[in-house]
């Protein structure tokens, strides 16, 4: 399972950085939504589910967290701490967040509106969803 972490391009001078993101150019898919979390307490683990269709990129802002990555077959956990690195989360992948730094902010860029039909938020239904997929 490859790990796919975009490195954007900050545009630095002496007054400091800036990240801009574009749609189908920095970002691999239209952009229809972006939320973000934050004053996530310690030892909290957010996420656990996967989704049918959609796609997203991870960008922790601010502070540092983990991600844990889920296909069904393998996993693998990636930490973010980099305001210009963005993780690539495909659909019908399981994903977890925690090890949130008291500072951070991860802020999430979605190819879909919210739409809790297309959550999973069991695993053996992700096993069994995935599986099914593949035939
Ligand atoms: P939740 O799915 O529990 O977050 P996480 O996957 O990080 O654990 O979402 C928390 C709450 O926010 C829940 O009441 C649903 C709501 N929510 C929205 O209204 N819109 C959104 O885009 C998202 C992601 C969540």
């Amino acid at each position: 399972m490859q790990v796919v972490k975009y490195m954007f391009q900050p545009h630095g001078d002496e007054r400091g950085q800036l990240v801009a993101l574009e749609e189908l150019k920095d970002i691999p898919f239209r952009i229809k939504r972006v939320y973000y979390m934050y004053d996530t307490v310690s030892n909290v683990v957010r996420g656990q589910h996967a989704h049918k269709t959609l796609e997203q990129i991870l960008i922790c802002i601010h502070g540092s967290c983990k991600i844990k990555l889920d296909n069904g077959k393998e996993k693998k956990e990636v930490l973010l701490e980099r305001p210009y690195e963005g993780l690539y989360v495909a659909n019908n992948m399981w994903r977890e967040m925690y090890d949130f730094s008291s500072d951070a902010v991860l802020m999430v860029l979605a190819s879909e509106i919210y739409d809790e039909e297309d959550y999973i938020r069991d695993y053996d239904e992700f096993i069994r969803f995935v599986k099914s997929v593949e035939r």
